[in-house]
């Protein structure tokens, strides 16, 4: 993925503004992600991914995701939400 590409979806914050913001404020938990354009908030699919940006403080994208197409990882998302598993938490 690219920093322009879409992480959360829901809300369509790019991994370029949730790195910034993990520089920038340096949450202490990362359920201070979603005060990041909302991110998180949805669906839950991509809070794994903001907890990583979080511990990274967005030095770096998580190699969760920077190997992933944004192909593949929308169809990850659609998966996680046909599913229907119990929503990622922040906790
Ligand atoms: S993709 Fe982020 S909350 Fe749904």
């Amino acid at each position: 993925m690219k920093p322009d590409d879409k992480v959360c979806y829901c809300y369509n914050v790019s991994l370029r503004k949730l790195q910034n913001f993990a520089r920038r404020e340096r949450p202490a938990h990362a359920s201070r992600m979603s005060e990041c354009l909302g991110a998180g908030t949805g669906c839950g699919w991509c809070i794994p991914i903001l907890r990583r940006i979080c511990e990274a403080a967005g030095e770096q994208p998580p190699e969760a995701i920077s190997d992933l197409s944004p192909a593949e990882y929308a169809a990850r998302r659609r998966a996680y939400i046909a599913e229907q598993k119990p929503r990622h938490t922040f906790d």
